[in-house]
């Protein structure tokens, strides 16, 4: 465990959701084989395109990939520990998993190395080729063994969610092994219906995350995996809170829906974290409500479109939630999931 010197303030804030994009240009994407490498197109003037093959994907700013320029930001946001994610576009399930492998290295190699920049306030995620589960497990050790606090996931790999097989023996090694999984959306759903008015982000993302904890839930996979892993999920769950008591409802009521799952959907919240990223204080309540106080860790989704502007304002100026309740979710929830310390 690594600990921090903290600031002369009331809370502490980690935030478990940030992402980076290393600065990886065009030859170097082309030479892992991909049919769209994601790159970096730095302009020089501190900011950049986000490339998805030829296909320009995001303008972007340096505190991205410049942990120097990301920790200025965390200053003036006050924000105290980053938790640092490689950014969903890199995933690259699609590739050859030997080759996603190489990849995957290079960019947890320079997530890393963007840490080494302040290691007491800066702590990565790795990603994994998880198309291929041995090629997943070795690079996941090989990150935690050199320093990475977790694995970033996307939401479904190909098409199989998260209850394959396949997926499920990947968190079972992440329980075996101790190292906190955080699962994000990618590659949304119904992209055809989706083609203005960021609807993939704002209908997508929460239907993938929903999906994803569906699976779990409802294949039964958390009957056979360790109670003791850890996982969260992004975007406060997406739909997840709101459509819990429909969920429930069609349990008791179906066979088709229970036929794996022994016991009411409710009962495995207890199974999983989210992150606080909802954007509204009523909500973020009613998410409390529904995950328990220590299943909520602050997370802003920094530094993208959808980001909160200043990471965890909402919560420090929520009306709604007492301060014990802040500590656990600006903090201390984080803390125990990635174990971080401050002593
Ligand atoms: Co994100």
């Amino acid at each position: 465990m690594r600990a921090f010197a903290s600031f002369a303030r009331e809370i502490l804030k980690i935030d478990t959701h940030a992402h980076f994009f290393p600065t990886i240009g065009k030859e170097e994407a082309e030479s892992f084989m991909f049919a769209k490498p994601p790159w970096l197109n730095i302009n020089g003037d501190d900011s950049a395109m986000m490339m998805d093959g030829d296909t320009e994907y995001r303008f972007v700013q340096s505190p991205l990939w410049d942990p120097v320029g990301r920790l200025k930001e965390m200053d003036d946001n006050e924000i105290d520990v980053q938790i640092i994610s490689p950014t969903p576009l890199l995933f690259s399930y699609t590739s050859d998993p030997k080759n996603v492998a190489r990849w995957s290295a290079r960019i947890n190699d320079f997530g890393a190395a963007s840490c080494e920049a302040n290691p007491q306030r800066l702590y990565s995620l790795c990603q994994v080729p998880l198309q291929d589960f041995d090629q997943a497990r070795i690079e996941v050790s090989r990150s935690m063994a050199a320093g990475h606090v977790g694995v970033h996931l996307g939401t479904h790999v190909n098409g199989r969610n998260f209850d394959d097989p396949e997926m499920i023996r990947f968190l079972h090694y992440c329980a075996t092994e101790g190292i906190p999984v955080l699962i994000h959306p990618w590659d949304m759903m119904a992209p055809e219906r989706m083609p203005k008015y960021m609807l993939q982000w704002l209908v997508g993302m929460p239907a993938e995350t929903h999906l994803s904890i569906l699976s779990l839930i409802l294949s039964g996979a958390f009957e056979r995996l360790p109670t003791d892993l850890k996982v969260c999920f992004a975007h406060g769950g997406g739909s997840f809170a709101m459509l819990l008591g429909r969920l429930d409802n069609a349990w008791h009521r179906h066979e088709l829906v229970r036929q794996d799952c022994p016991r009411p959907p409710s009962e495995y919240v207890e199974r999983f974290s989210v992150d606080s990223a909802v954007f509204d204080d009523k909500t973020l309540q009613f998410l409390l409500d529904v995950m328990g106080d220590a299943r909520v860790m602050m997370g802003s989704d920094y530094p993208f479109p959808l980001g909160e502007i200043h990471p965890g304002e909402m919560i420090k100026n929520s009306e709604l939630i007492d301060d014990e309740t802040k500590q656990a979710v600006l903090y201390d929830n984080a803390a125990n999931f990635f174990g971080i310390t401050n002593d």
